[in-house]
């Protein structure tokens, strides 16, 4: 139990992807690369793509549908929803909608974003309101459509994206199972990994100009990114471990954002954690952004691996440059 005496739990699991999937043989007639070069780089063998029917809110409604059925709750029982994403539907915010599509008509809705650290940096938003029992059901979703924002023709980064959604509820419990955790930030790296607004100045009348144009798609410095993911990740993990007053080998899973199996053996290799603890689906979805941690989870539980009780030091990074993870028992 925390010292105001409020605790978090995590009830329940969803997940949603686009039917459609890309796999590399096909990628491949897209841009120069092959499926041996993703495969052996990242781990990636296909992705799911959403097309121009589906929307970023569709996909969210459906995992947290699964997830509020897991916890056994009602929709119209949620307090809160927060919604990581940097694709939003809408800029002024997604997560009204699928409060709406939901029924969840009692809950305040707001969008976050923390690119590929949104669901982490969401996980611990949500947990303050319910330590400082201000709310007791919290939807949190991670869920992005990067399809939308990638260069289909350069090959360093449109292999690596897919699109998702996954969910969880947490709730006020009397122990706390938010065991440990420590978010990170460092904007004088913004410039490695970008979906920017262009501006295009435009004259309205002498002397008043605005700017009209629009985001551009990715760019990224994979390079960095890799590597400031495998030093950076493991810090954060051991500070969190350290918060929580746990050993390494007292974790059952270590579940990272998806980004590059490369990535993910790294830090389990820094931190020495066994191959068989790391939680991993990229093979089928690629890098879902904040959609790929819940996505995995839900997975997991899904399959029986992941059980209550079980510890889980997971972690999320990406653009930001953020970075963050959390230590925490799964059900209760
Ligand atoms: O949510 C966070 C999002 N970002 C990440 O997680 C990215 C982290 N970074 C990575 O995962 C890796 O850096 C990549 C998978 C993006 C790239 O792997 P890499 O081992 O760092 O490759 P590289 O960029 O050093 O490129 C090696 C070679 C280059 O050719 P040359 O210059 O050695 O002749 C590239 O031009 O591979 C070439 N290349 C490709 N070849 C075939 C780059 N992309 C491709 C491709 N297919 N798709």
């Amino acid at each position: 139990m925390n010292q105001l005496g409020l605790g978090v739990a995590i009830t329940g699991s969803g997940s949603a992807t686009p039917a459609a999937s890309l796999d590399n043989h096909r990628l491949s007639q897209i841009v120069e690369t092959s499926d041996e070069w993703i495969s052996a780089r990242t781990g990636i063998r296909s992705r799911h793509l959403a097309d121009a029917e589906q929307s970023l809110s569709d996909l969210a409604t459906v995992a947290s549908q699964q997830a509020i059925a897991m916890a056994g709750i009602s929709p119209a029982e949620i307090d809160l929803i927060i919604l990581a994403t940097s694709s939003a539907d809408d800029l002024f915010g997604t997560a009204g909608k699928i409060q709406a599509q939901l029924g969840a008509l009692q809950a305040v809705a707001f969008d976050m974003t923390a690119a590929c650290s949104g669901f982490i940096f969401g996980l611990v938003t949500a947990s303050q309101f319910i330590r400082t029992g201000v709310y007791k059901n919290v939807l949190l979703i991670g869920a992005d459509i990067l399809s939308r924002w990638v260069d289909w023709s350069d090959r360093r980064t449109c292999i690596l994206f897919g699109d998702g959604a996954g969910a969880v509820i947490l709730q006020a419990d009397e122990r706390d199972r938010l065991l440990g955790f420590e978010l990170r930030s460092d904007g004088t790296q913004n410039s490695s990994l970008q979906l920017a607004y262009e501006p295009q100045p435009q004259a309205l009348l002498e002397g008043t100009t605005i700017a009209k144009g629009t985001y551009q798609p990715i760019t990224m410095n994979g390079q960095d990114i890799y590597r400031f993911a495998v030093r950076k990740v493991p810090e954060v993990i051991e500070k969190a471990l350290h918060r929580a007053n746990l050993g390494v080998e007292q974790i059952d899973w270590l579940l990272l954002h998806q980004a590059n199996q490369r990535i993910l053996d790294a830090v389990a290799e820094r931190l020495k954690i066994p191959p068989q603890k790391i939680i991993s689906n990229l093979e089928k979805y690629g890098n879902t952004s904040a959609a790929s941690i819940p996505l995995a989870l839900d997975e997991a539980v899904r399959e029986g691996k992941v059980k209550a009780g079980d510890i889980i030091a997971s972690a999320g990074f990406g653009a930001g440059l953020s970075w963050g993870a959390t230590i925490f028992e799964w059900g209760r």
